[in-house]
């Protein structure tokens, strides 16, 4: 019996090696992958885009509520960008490359959340302001894009657009983009992680940025207060303070992120799909946590016999 059991083993760790251990630490095997060997993180994580590159926004339709925009920077990419206003104190980003095909994650979202619609307060040659009528208001400036969120007034969280990148190549399609808490006093999310609940600066480039793919780490060991990636990726951030706000990026891909804890700031790298970003305005964490799970669902209540003593398997 035992020896039987010591083969199935074995060839468990045989059919690993050859299978997920290349793919990624485990069983002791040199880890492979971090910032320096993936090009999305080493690449575009020092990269700031020069005045080329830098995106301008062009206010161009309103359809249904929902504002649209024309993005392109002076090197000829451009961009689409829609603002819709979502019940509970939410609003959804969508930027897309009409010159692209890319990947839209399906089937994550519990169901499509309900729109509120937008109203346009004020249009100038420089930004468009918008409001719902729940005390949420948009304020988009054109050059650079950059991108306010205003909950009862008070700047929330900021989309910089000083840090949107997109680039495809034959095995890629990255981008990246930048988000700003104004007011927070830390930064907490990116669940998944060894590591302290405020997480921690990376910007300076000493350790890695969190990294999201899910790994068969926890199977033999793991370090602790690493930004590593572990079996779990929720690319979701709170900006807590005293009025709280967050943001969910609607998106699977292997990501890297720079937290930035003097300007409570995050900065994404995105190996493929889509740049769909929930913005949650809380205000307070609770409200903010709600925001979030609404879109995704909250977990089951398991049956009560499974609360019960474990033997493992
Ligand atoms: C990243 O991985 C490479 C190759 O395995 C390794 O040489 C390097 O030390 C790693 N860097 C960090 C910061 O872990
Ligand atoms: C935005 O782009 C679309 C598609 O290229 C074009 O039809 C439309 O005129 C543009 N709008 C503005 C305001 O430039
Ligand atoms: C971007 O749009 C401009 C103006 O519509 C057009 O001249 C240019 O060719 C477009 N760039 C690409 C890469 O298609
Ligand atoms: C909600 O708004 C989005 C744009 O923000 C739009 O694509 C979608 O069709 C709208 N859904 C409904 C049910 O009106
Ligand atoms: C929190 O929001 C309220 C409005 O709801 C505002 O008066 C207050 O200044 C905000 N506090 C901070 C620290 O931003
Ligand atoms: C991890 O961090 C916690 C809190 O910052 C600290 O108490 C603990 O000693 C650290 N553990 C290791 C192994 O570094």
């Amino acid at each position: 019996m035992l020896r039987y059991a010591l083969a199935v083993v074995a060839g468990l760790f045989l059919a690993s090696t050859v299978t997920v251990v290349v793919a990624d630490r485990n069983l002791d095997i040199p880890f492979p992958f971090n910032c320096s060997t993936k090009t999305v993180c080493s690449g575009l994580r020092i990269k700031l885009p020069n005045e080329n590159e830098e995106y301008n926004a062009v206010y161009d339709d309103y359809v249904d509520g929902a504002l649209y925009f024309n993005v392109s920077n002076k090197v000829g990419n451009n961009l689409t960008l829609l603002i819709g206003g979502l019940e509970n104190n939410r609003f959804r980003i969508i930027i897309e490359e009409p010159d692209h095909h890319r990947y839209k994650l399906q089937y994550s979202l519990e169901k499509e959340p309900t729109n509120v619609s937008l109203t346009v307060n004020a249009i100038s040659e420089f930004y468009v302001i918008a409001s719902d009528k729940f005390k949420n208001k948009v304020i988009v400036h054109y050059n650079p894009l950059s991108i306010e969120f205003y909950h009862d007034d008070a700047l929330a969280t900021v989309l910089e657009g000083n840090r949107i990148i997109f680039q495809n190549t034959e095995e890629d399609q990255d981008f990246t983009f930048g988000v700003r808490f104004v007011g927070a006093e830390r930064l907490i999310g990116l669940h998944e992680h060894v590591d302290d609940l405020s997480l921690r600066h990376t910007a300076d480039y000493s350790i890695d940025p969190y990294r999201l793919r899910n790994t068969d780490f926890g199977m033999v060991k793991y370090d602790l207060n690493t930004t590593e990636s572990m079996y779990g990726s929720v690319p979701v951030i709170y900006g807590f303070g005293a009025n709280t706000s967050g943001i969910f990026l609607h998106n699977a891909a292997e990501m890297f992120i720079d937290i930035d804890n003097n300007r409570k700031s995050a900065y994404f790298m995105v190996n493929g799909g889509t740049l769909d970003l929930f913005v949650l305005l809380g205000p307070s964490l609770k409200e903010t946590v709600r925001q979030y799970v609404d879109l995704t669902g909250k977990p089951h209540l398991p049956q009560l016999w499974a609360l019960g003593y474990h033997q493992c398997r």
